[in-house]
């Protein structure tokens, strides 16, 4: 306010002082243009009165020059009219003739310029005309114009001219405050804002153009503040979504996010109660989504809920997370061939199996290889569509998408292309089985980083470049180049959130276990057992039944004092192989609980439906054992969910030797799935484990995922990126430098 009085004392000063100099020069303007009027009209009647004079002067009339006079009188500005015929004589004249006008003394009014009088009863104008012509002698006609009218309109010009200056000066004053008001709030959101830290890491639309500067110098100094207090070895520093956000504005100096998966992390779908959002059962997502709300961007992929399309802008984009926007989903629609042939089809007929030792054939269909490519075409589009610059940031996950990288590449050669293969991949051998094995690798190679959960994938990956395509392998720096690209090919276990997020909002863990027993109508001491999957062959939910089973036999003394509750999520419900094995679980399930008709509880809980990560977060708490038996899984993070889930330190997690998490958590009872005795055995270890031992165990596992939480995942492969960009400036700019030798 202050600022705005200071801008507009000294304009209305300014105005005023304007005002005080234009009302008497305007005022000069006015009367001059009406004596001239009055000159003219003078002019005018002394040639009309031309002749009747002559004529009234030779006949000598007296009378009828003055009965004419008053006839011209009838104009009501003249005020009085005179005629001289001889300088010694008084005038013939009207009677309001000024005593003040001789004829002896007309000579001054016959020179050129402006003739005012005052007279006793006010300003003038006098003009005098000669009478020529063929009369015995010279005559002058006098005429004389009241000059009030004129002094009235000046008046009321200076009156209005005074008005219209102080109208001005408010409007000035209004329109000056409002806008000083309107700017100066825009500026202190835009201010806000930047020390909030938006806008910084991307230049925004909503920043001010007069502020961008500013941002810009923020930006410089964060990124030295960061270089200097970023130590040397990543392991050093513990990860955190604010890390994270400093990584991508330092070293990738806030370039444009875009993931792209097949799966998206909110689906808006119809209920009888409205528009829900749902949250898919995808360990992608649980990885990906807190990444994505700590890098801000966009996030491509398949608008898959039945309300998917109510949801989006006219550009198919939804701001997320519902509650807190931070980043967009762009959705993109597929047809239900598209549906078959890609995604059910080559996927998870073809791809699935052929990368999951589980013993289920893989289907490879050249009509489903044709959806495969003109979909991946179809996400390539759409990333360069969404990247805001030529060199984007673009994360590529899963099997959905092994030709995107190659196709990005094509079409946006500077860009960053991160890919990471959520699920194992064969050795060689098995990999060989695909058709277009040589098309899936040369499409993986177009990524400048290719990522893997476990070294074993990783070389497996390496042995089948190393056996289908042309290129060249360093096995030291695991790196391969091909077709003038290099791609880098390293092991990056992903991992979760920390702390999870549903802990913000979850029940303390003994209301946990509490619901969960009155839920199913269970006593106190009850043990429970946790599995939560979705429901698919590679998980191994059988094997688990089998182990439940085996150790009821073993053990009778469980019947009745212990249930496992499986949550399985509805999966891939149109493929045979999912329908099928639905079925073998349900009837598993079935005949294990048909053994104990007279058991107080049923040894299994099958819960087959989809829950919301808060429910399954709840049961993860509430649950005493969880077991993750997987047949061959990339990494798993259930495994890790259920230890996050535990800051009592209490419970046993039984993990599968196949999965992924097994390398990082072997505090765990690492089972082999296939093995029911063992699998059993462990059960029976979990169930006695004491308190002390849980509890060493739960903390060396929680320390590791504590530290090497997802940020660390998203945060490795980013640095690793960046420096990768750096080399090749530094390569292009030596390379554009003339040879001295
Ligand atoms: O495990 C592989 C995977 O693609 C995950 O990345 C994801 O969590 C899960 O499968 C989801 O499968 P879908 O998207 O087919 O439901």
């Amino acid at each position: 306010m202050r600022l705005t009085l200071r801008f507009l004392v000294p304009l209305l000063i300014a105005l005023a002082l304007f005002a005080y100099a234009a009302v008497p020069l305007v005022d000069t303007l006015t009367t001059r243009w009406f004596v001239r009027d009055l000159e003219t009209r003078s002019t005018l009647i002394a040639n009309t009165a031309q002749e009747p004079l002559e004529e009234m002067i030779r006949a000598g009339s007296r009378p009828r020059i003055r009965a004419y006079f008053q006839r011209l009188l009838q104009d009501e500005r003249l005020y009085a009219v005179g005629l001289c015929l001889s300088p010694a004589e008084a005038p013939v004249a009207t009677p309001l003739f000024p005593g003040e006008i001789r004829c002896s003394s007309l000579a001054p009014y016959l020179a050129p310029g402006e003739h005012l009088l005052r007279t006793g009863k006010g300003v003038v104008h006098v003009a005098v005309r000669r009478v020529d012509g063929e009369m015995p002698r010279s005559a002058e006609l006098v005429l004389v114009h009241d000059m009030s009218f004129i002094e009235r309109r000046s008046e009321e010009t200076r009156r209005y001219l005074f008005y219209f200056f102080a109208a001005l000066a408010v409007s000035v004053a209004l329109i000056t405050v409002v806008i000083a008001q309107l700017s100066w709030r825009g500026w202190v959101a835009g201010l806000r804002a930047l020390l909030r830290g938006e806008g910084i890491l991307r230049p925004s639309a909503n920043t001010a153009p007069e502020l961008k500067p500013i941002a810009r110098d923020v930006q410089a100094l964060l990124r030295e503040l960061e270089h200097q207090f970023r130590p040397t070895d990543e392991t050093q520093q513990r990860w955190t979504h604010d890390t994270l956000r400093a990584v991508l504005r330092g070293e990738m100096r806030g370039n444009d996010v875009i993931i792209v998966s097949n799966r998206e992390p909110y689906i808006h779908v119809n209920t009888p109660q409205g528009i829900r959002v749902q949250h898919p059962a995808s360990g992608l997502v649980t990885a990906l989504e807190p990444v994505m709300r700590a890098c801000s961007g966009t996030w491509i992929a398949h608008g898959s809920g039945s309300a998917d399309r109510e949801t989006v802008d006219k550009h198919d984009r939804v701001a997320v997370p519902p509650e807190a926007p931070s980043y967009r989903i762009r959705r993109l629609w597929l047809s239900d061939a598209e549906i078959a042939g890609y995604y059910e089809g080559f996927a998870n007929e073809g791809l699935w199996p052929l990368c999951h030792i589980a013993h289920v054939r893989p289907t490879f269909r050249a009509a489903d290889w044709e959806q495969y490519r003109a979909v991946n075409a179809k996400f390539a589009d759409a990333v360069v569509k969404e990247a805001a610059s030529d060199d984007p940031v673009v994360l590529v996950q899963d099997y959905h998408f092994a030709l995107l990288p190659r196709m990005i590449r094509d079409r946006l050669p500077n860009a960053t292309i991160i890919t990471f293969w959520h699920i194992p991949w064969p050795n060689p051998e098995a990999f060989a089985i695909c058709p277009w094995r040589v098309e899936l690798l040369d499409g993986l190679l177009g990524s400048d980083i290719l990522g893997f959960h476990t070294q074993f994938h990783v070389n497996n990956f390496l042995e089948s470049v190393d056996r289908f395509v042309e290129a060249r392998i360093d096995r030291e720096t695991f790196t391969v180049v091909c077709r003038g690209g290099k791609t880098a090919v390293h092991r990056y276990p992903i991992s979760i959130d920390w702390p999870p997020a549903p802990l913000a909002r979850a029940v303390p863990i003994d209301e946990a276990r509490e619901r969960i027993r009155v839920r199913f109508n269970l006593p106190r001491s009850h043990k429970i057992g946790l599995g939560v999957d979705r429901l698919d062959y590679t998980k191994g939910i059988i094997e688990r039944c089998n182990a439940v089973a085996r150790l009821l036999e073993q053990e009778p003394e469980w019947v009745g004092r212990m249930s496992f509750i499986q949550i399985a999520a509805p999966s891939r419900g149109t493929i045979a192989n999912y329908q099928d094995y639905a079925e073998r679980v349900h009837k598993r399930v079935a005949e294990i609980n048909g053994r104990y008709p007279n058991a107080a509880h049923p040894p299994i809980i099958l819960l087959h439906e989809h829950h919301e990560p808060d429910a399954v977060y709840e049961y993860m708490r509430g649950a005493d054992i969880c077991i993750v038996s997987s047949l061959h899984d990339g990494m798993n993070l259930v495994a890790k969910e259920f230890i996050a889930a535990h800051e009592d330190d209490r419970g046993v997690l039984i993990l599968s030797q196949f999965a992924g998490a097994s390398r990082e958590l072997p505090e765990a009872l690492i089972v082999n799935p296939y093995d029911a005795e063992q699998c059993a055995a462990a059960l029976g270890i979990a169930l006695a484990m004491s308190p002390e031992e849980q509890r060493d165990r739960m903390r060396l596992m929680r320390n590791i995922i504590r530290e090497f939480n997802v940020y660390r995942w998203a945060g490795r492969m980013l640095l690793d990126a960046a420096s990768m960009r750096q080399r090749k400036r530094f390569r292009d700019q030596v390379e554009a430098q003339p040879t001295t030798v």
